[in-house]
């Protein structure tokens, strides 16, 4: 591509006569690095598969939340995928999406960068001195971090429904292994008492 770094500043794709793209054109030619010659297309794919990314989504969410019931457990199956198997294959897809969304954000940088500084903050149009990369490499750090702090924060309210007065799951499991032993000597004795009263019955009778 021939047009400056600032992408405000790029001519119209679309005003070409033979309806191609003047980027498109632009980049065909045999000059330039490899990056400015396949922009276009790279960007063509990539919105492509974020779609396909996107309504693969949908569909196994809607799934997950719309075709199994309410709570459905691992005795519900569509095509021998339980509801867990869904909605991992749904994480694992958003987790692809998100990739693809930071790929796409990093290739629209400059374009975020200059509406930013000519639009919002009413500086002239300039070239990038490196300061977009800085900008945004410090954007995306303080988003990871703010998705890092919200795990944290949900981690700190993680409460297993089971536990006995707050307690953890070993407190719980020494409780049911005294009720059961409680249980376990209760009925042992219980069978001595009938036995031993059996046998007397039987010596009554000789
Ligand atoms: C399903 C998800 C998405 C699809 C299919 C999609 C598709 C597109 C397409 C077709 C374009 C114009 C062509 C290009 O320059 O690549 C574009 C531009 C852009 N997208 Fe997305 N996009 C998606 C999500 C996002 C998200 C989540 C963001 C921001 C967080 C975003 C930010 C932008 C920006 C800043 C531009 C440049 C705007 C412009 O040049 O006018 N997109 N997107």
């Amino acid at each position: 591509m021939t047009f400056d770094s600032n992408p405000l500043n790029a001519p119209n794709p679309i005003d070409e006569t033979d309806g191609m793209t003047t980027s498109l054109a632009k980049t065909n030619s045999p000059k330039g690095t490899w990056w400015s010659r396949h922009q276009v297309l790279v960007n063509f794919w990539l919105d492509s598969l974020l779609l396909v990314l996107f309504i693969t989504q949908a569909w196994l969410l809607a799934v997950v939340n719309v075709v199994f019931p309410r709570g459905a457990g691992p005795d519900w199956t569509i095509w021998g995928a339980t509801p867990l198997d869904w909605s991992e294959a749904a994480f694992a897809t958003f987790c692809l999406f998100s990739a693809c969304i930071v790929l796409h954000v990093m290739f629209h940088w400059n374009w975020i960068c200059a509406v930013v500084a000519t639009r919002l903050l009413g500086r002239k149009p300039g070239k990038d001195d490196g300061s977009h990369t800085i900008i945004g490499v410090c954007v995306l750090v303080f988003l990871i971090h703010v998705i890092l702090v919200g795990i944290l924060v949900a981690r700190t309210g993680l409460v297993n429904s089971k536990t006995v007065h707050g307690r953890g799951t070993d407190a719980l499991l020494r409780q049911e292994t005294t009720t059961l032993n409680k249980v376990a000597v209760r009925t042992t004795s219980w069978a001595g008492e009938q036995g031993s009263v059996h046998s007397s019955r039987l010596r009554t009778i000789a």
